[in-house]
């Protein structure tokens, strides 16, 4: 698999095959960590997450990724105290971390496209960490990563997506993922005001899909139920937020009602849609989803940066 070199925009920039790869690598070096020493000796390489939106997860799993890695690893801080502040475009702003030679860009920004924009604009790989309600692949690539892990498999999965398919952009990137795999079917859970976009859809090569507006009325069907909170930064009017806020929410009396109860993965952060009571629930893997990322970002890494075991 060669994926050295290569920007990662979209869950579609990634085969099948490679996204089988990126998990077995994933394993490989979860386990080799458990020395705690850097897995490789590659301090001449230089990664540069540049986070322009708020993050905790994607952001701290890249860099503690690339530290477990033996690279280094600088933050481009936050934008507030950049010269974005003094009005400078994003694309200078790219140009001059370009120009500073990095390995390898770890991007998040709020506009849509700008990760493909940056990506042709920087002479480094570039990877997106969310583009506005684009796209997230390596938050996909955490959450196939984890279903593998629970199931030993992805093909023939059936997978609720629930929650603000509208503006969430994990769920387009999930969507994307899945479709690589066979006998996938997918479940759209939302309220109608937040359903999930035609761009999505249309993107949908292979698997299968259904709609809902109550997570009961298909729990019964589902391996896994993966939720996600109302994108409150998208709305552009606050009162359709305040409408639809509260409008759903898995707890763990509900839960419990159910006839068979699926595997929980949420990207997080939570708000109110996911109780705190349901995470001492067996099937609860959202924090272990969380952690899954940093190793599945460590092959990412890995393998764009070319670094030789
Ligand atoms: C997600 C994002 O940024 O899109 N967070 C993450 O990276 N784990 C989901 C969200 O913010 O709701």
């Amino acid at each position: 698999m060669n994926l050295k070199g290569r920007d990662i925009i979209s869950a579609k920039d990634l085969t099948r095959e490679e996204v089988e790869f990126l998990i077995k690598e994933a394993e490989k070096y979860r386990n080799i960590l458990k020395s705690r020493k850097p897995i490789f000796k590659a301090d001449d390489k230089v990664a540069i997450t540049v986070f322009l939106e708020p993050s905790t997860r994607t952001r701290l799993s890249f860099q503690f990724a690339g530290t477990y890695l033996g690279i280094k690893v600088l933050d481009f801080g936050a934008s507030e105290i950049s010269s974005i502040q003094k009005g400078e475009t994003f694309e200078d702003t790219m140009t001059m971390v370009d120009g500073y030679e990095p390995d390898v860009i770890i991007l998040r920004q709020s506009v849509a496209g700008n990760a493909e924009k940056a990506a042709k604009i920087c002479a480094a790989p570039v990877i997106n960490a969310g583009d506005g309600i684009n796209e997230h692949p390596t938050q996909a690539l955490t959450d196939v990563y984890t279903l593998y892990r629970i199931f030993g498999h992805l093909d023939g999965l059936h997978i609720g997506i629930m929650g603000d398919l509208k503006y969430g952009r994990t769920v387009k990137s999930l969507s994307l993922m899945l479709d690589k795999f066979r006998d996938i079917k997918l479940y759209y859970i939302s309220p109608p005001s937040l359903k999930v976009r035609d761009d999505i859809l249309n993107g949908i090569k292979n698997a299968e899909y259904e709609f809902a507006e109550r997570v009961e009325d298909v729990a019964d069907k589902l391996d896994a139920l993966y939720v996600t909170r109302v994108q409150k930064e998208r709305f552009s009017d606050p009162s359709e937020y305040e409408k639809v806020k509260g409008s759903y929410k898995i707890t763990r009396d509900m839960l419990l009602k159910l006839k068979k109860i699926p595997y929980i993965l949420h990207p997080l952060p939570r708000v109110d849609e996911l109780a705190t009571d349901v995470d001492s629930m067996p099937q609860a893997k959202y924090f272990e989803q969380a952690k899954n990322g940093m190793f599945i970002r460590i092959a990412l890494l890995k393998n764009v940066l070319g670094i030789e075991e």
